[in-house]
């Protein structure tokens, strides 16, 4: 195990890389707090949650809504939980979002941790202090932005991800890889899917690799207001048709970095969209879907990136380095209606 403080401007956040569940006793008394986890989590790792309370709530996106935020407090209520309690999410990114967002809420906020149960919430979900729930198509449209005390990994539990889970993770390393790092880019060009999830030292390197590069990103601006927007690389059409077409996250932000790439080569002069389709292939994702361009316009109206008639949108200059660009809604709207013919 190796153990990293991460210093952002509103609180220190411990990493324990490459560890055990069991270390979790030695980071929060198991008196004092409650687990929460989704039931395919537990059911595939039930006895990891032995002798710590704990709240299950249905696997899914469509669990990441208030009514679940209702049904977490009422079991918290029910438990006697006080503002001494600590909260540890363990999961994907829907179980961290909920948990950070309930204990954000919470007798007006209590102490959180995480342990990040699927590549995407190792590399993405679980750093940075974002939280917060869906309201019907609109993603992550209430929540705040507020600190883990801990995020623990624990490899084992990735024995029991799905293979389209795996898919799914890769889309947010890819992202990491276009916005920000041109030599991981190639070490994924050189690779496989395949190979990082039988390649254990691999695998741990390259999920350390992206923890740091987005804790380093939002270390630089952890409310927002610039450089962190480059995270955003693919999220933007990814948002407006993951809910409306249930798609998998990881999935909908591939089709939307696609899509991204394809403005870029107009926008910025990008040379390389099919070098970034192809590695999206190579990792099993999606790289076009046939969907309503007025229906995700209408998404895209109440995008959080909006300012005024323009949406913040990611683009790339070139492999490692994104740039963000004020597009009016009109181009994008010409843009989506046309693609990805
Ligand atoms: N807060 C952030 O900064 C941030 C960043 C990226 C994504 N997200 C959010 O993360 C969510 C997506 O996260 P996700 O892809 O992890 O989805 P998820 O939490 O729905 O997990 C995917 C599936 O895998 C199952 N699962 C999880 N761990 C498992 C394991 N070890 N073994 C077997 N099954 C397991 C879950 O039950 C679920 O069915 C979205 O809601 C997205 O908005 C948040």
């Amino acid at each position: 195990m190796t153990v990293k403080k991460i210093r952002f401007a509103s609180a220190a956040v411990n990493f324990y890389f490459d560890a055990g569940m069991g270390a979790l006793r030695s980071i929060a008394d198991p008196k004092k707090t409650v687990l929460i986890t989704d039931e395919h989590v537990y059911e595939a790792h039930r006895s990891r949650f032995r002798g710590w309370e704990i709240i299950v709530i249905p696997a899914g996106e469509a669990s990441k809504v208030q009514a679940t935020v209702d049904h977490i407090i009422q079991q918290l209520l029910g438990l006697g939980a006080t503002r001494e309690t600590v909260l540890a999410g363990v999961g994907g990114g829907v179980v961290t979002d909920i948990t950070g967002y309930v204990a954000s809420i919470y007798m007006r906020g209590i102490s959180f941790g995480f342990i990040p149960t699927t590549v995407l919430a190792l590399v993405d979900a679980s750093i940075g202090g974002k939280n917060g729930i869906d309201v019907g198509p609109f993603k992550n449209m209430v929540g705040t932005i507020r600190q883990p005390l801990f995020i623990l990994h624990d490899p084992a539990f990735l024995k029991t991800l799905p293979p389209a889970e795996w898919s799914n993770g890769f889309a947010e390393i890819i992202k990491h890889a276009c916005i920000g790092d041109a030599p991981m880019f190639r070490k994924l060009e050189a690779g496989s899917l395949q190979g990082y999830m039988k390649g254990k030292k691999d695998l741990e390197l390259l999920i350390r690799r992206n923890a740091l590069l987005k804790a380093k990103v939002v270390q630089g601006d952890e409310w927002e207001t610039g450089s962190r927007r480059l995270l955003n690389f693919g999220h933007t059409l990814g948002h407006a048709i993951e809910n409306s077409y249930g798609l998998m996250h990881g999935s909908a932000v591939a089709v939307g970095m696609a899509f991204a790439c394809h403005l870029s080569k107009k926008e910025t002069g990008f040379r390389h969209e099919a070098r970034v389709k192809a590695l999206l292939e190579q990792y099993g994702l999606p790289t076009a879907f046939s969907f309503d361009a007025g229906k995700v316009m209408e998404v895209l109206q109440k995008d959080k990136k909006r300012a005024g008639s323009a949406i913040r949108f990611v683009l790339l200059e070139k492999i490692g380095r994104g740039v963000l660009s004020a597009l009016s809604l009109s181009t994008l709207e010409e843009e989506i209606a046309c693609w990805p013919s």
